[in-house]
């Protein structure tokens, strides 16, 4: 086939029945450009509205990102259909059997698996890298003593950032990262190994303030979970080392988590790292979205679900209020997936190796009564509703001892390896870095003019003007008293 023939084939034909012009989109790499959709464009119709900017060209709406692609990536790859997850090409399943969760962030980073002397260098990089100035300490302990730890780490890794003005491109230079030289690669490397070696050392920080403990150096001569358990734990014991059970178990889950492309937290991250902000702030907000139910925190509403269905017995009526869209069944569902979410499968197996030291979690029974059940009803069946990589895990936790608003920082600390992947990958991407702005369909009013304050007609109804709140400050015994300027409550 001829270059222009062979052209003409990999393209979309798109014809305008509003003004019966033609154009040819290509298609490559069996995408289409959104912005070539811009030059479809017609005069407005008479009292079509302004704000629809029929003449600037079509906008493309896909609310929820549905099928949108917003960069070229070489890191994971996902067949939702087939329950297919590959990091830099190799199955997951192979990863979990005979990686370690280390060994698959230099993959996931620098996209080969290393040779003995690159991992020995990278392992000892992060390991070195895990120690927070002793000043964090006040930090922690400013949250109250019943914080969400996601609040804690999510806020941690902002406040981690301050320490490094060298890794802030709003003081350095807009081409701190982005250059691709020596420096500016070393610079963007420390920032990674910084970012991964303390995020544990953080997590272990949340976690120790919840219980009243005194916060511990890093250990050397463990690995990045052995270390993270052992700083979490450790109380003082002589030559005190993690069950290498539960230290296998929780790296297999870390390996698990590491990474899965462009996921809500992921696109935050690189959302918020587009404006070219420091990673460290980039990270802390990849944190915020995951700490939601839809995403990270479904691990956390998991365990909440199941306490709250109780026993087997209630799962039948438990699954009928879903159906009524009174409830959801978290760890079920997936954006991507439409059969099971094949880290499900491993995850499941894990868990069975840590209840053989840990004993069987006394929910586990009701978890298979749920999942059993809802794998056969027609309504998860015709949604393509599958369990996804939450609804065990959350188990495992529970089963190795962890409080449960834990769970979602179980997640994040592997996560932190992808976001920063993936966010190394776009700063080095070739054409620079584009700032994600995307656009919005804008239905509001049109243009109006200022009414001045004695000639308005209040507006009142829910969403339409504030609704009135409760002052949680004021006791029953305040609402009782007199005071001057006293309000009615
Ligand atoms: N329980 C009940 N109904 C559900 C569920 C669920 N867990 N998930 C989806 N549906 C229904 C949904 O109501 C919709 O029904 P209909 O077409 O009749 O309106 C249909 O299935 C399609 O769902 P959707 O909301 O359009 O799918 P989505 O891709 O926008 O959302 C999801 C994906 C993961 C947010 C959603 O499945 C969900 O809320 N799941 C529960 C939370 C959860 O387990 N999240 C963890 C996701 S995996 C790990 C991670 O990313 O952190």
């Amino acid at each position: 086939m001829g270059r222009s023939l062979e052209s003409e084939a990999n393209s979309l034909t798109v014809r305008d029945n509003r003004t019966g012009k033609t154009f040819n989109i290509p298609i490559v790499d069996n995408t289409i450009s959104a912005t070539a959709f811009k030059a479809i464009a017609a005069p407005r119709k008479e009292g079509e509205r302004e704000e629809n900017e029929t003449e600037k060209g079509l906008r493309v709406a896909d609310k929820g990102f549905l099928n949108t692609a917003v960069i070229q990536s070489q890191i994971t790859y996902i067949d939702g259909d087939a329950g297919v997850l590959r990091y830099r090409g190799y199955p997951i399943e192979q990863l979990a059997l005979h990686s370690s969760h280390l060994e698959t962030s230099y993959l996931l980073i620098y996209g080969h698996l290393p040779s003995r002397e690159q991992y020995k260098v990278f392992e000892s990089e992060i390991m070195h890298h895990s120690i927070v100035h002793a000043d964090a300490e006040g930090f922690f302990r400013s949250f109250r003593y019943d914080a969400h730890p996601m609040a804690i780490l999510t806020s941690a890794f902002s406040y981690l950032g301050s320490y490094y003005s060298e890794a802030n491109p709003s003081l350095q230079g807009q081409t701190l990262f982005t250059k691709g030289d020596h420096n500016s690669l070393a610079n963007m490397d420390k920032q990674i190994f910084r970012l991964i070696g303390k995020a544990t050392t953080l997590a272990a920080m949340a976690y120790r303030i919840r219980q009243g403990r005194d916060f511990v150096t890093p250990p050397t001569g463990l690995s990045y979970t052995g270390s993270f358990l052992y700083q979490m734990d450790h109380l003082g014991q002589e030559n005190y080392r993690p069950s290498p059970v539960l230290e296998r178990a929780l790296d297999v889950l870390f390996l698990l988590h590491a990474d899965h492309e462009l996921n809500a937290s992921c696109t935050t991250v690189l959302q918020t790292g587009s404006s070219l902000v420091d990673p460290y702030s980039a990270i802390a907000a990849g944190c915020a979205s995951l700490y939601g139910p839809l995403h990270g925190g479904a691990n956390e509403a998991v365990i909440r679900m199941l306490i709250s269905i109780g026993s087997p017995e209630n799962v039948p009526a438990f699954l009928e209020s879903v159906k009524r869209r009174e409830k959801v069944l978290s760890g079920f569902g997936h954006r991507v997936y439409k059969t099971s979410d094949p880290r499900s499968f491993i995850i499941r197996k894990t868990a069975d190796e840590v209840f053989k030291v840990t004993g069987k979690d006394e929910l586990l029974d009701t978890a298979m009564a749920l999942h059993d059940a809802a794998i056969k009803d027609e309504f998860f069946v015709k949604r393509k509703l599958a369990p996804n990589v939450d609804f065990w895990s959350g188990l495992i936790y529970r089963a190795m001892g962890f409080p449960l608003d834990f769970f979602p920082v179980l997640f994040a600390v592997p996560r932190v390896v992808g976001w920063l992947a993936h966010w190394r990958q776009m700063m080095l991407q070739s054409g620079g870095v584009k700032i994600w702005r995307p656009r919005q369909v804008y239905v509001g009013a049109g243009k109006r003019d200022f009414v001045p304050i004695e000639e308005r007609k209040p507006v009142e109804g829910p969403k339409q003007a504030p609704t009135p709140v409760m002052h949680s400050g004021i006791t029953k015994r305040t609402a009782m008293a007199e005071f001057k300027g006293k309000t009615k409550l």
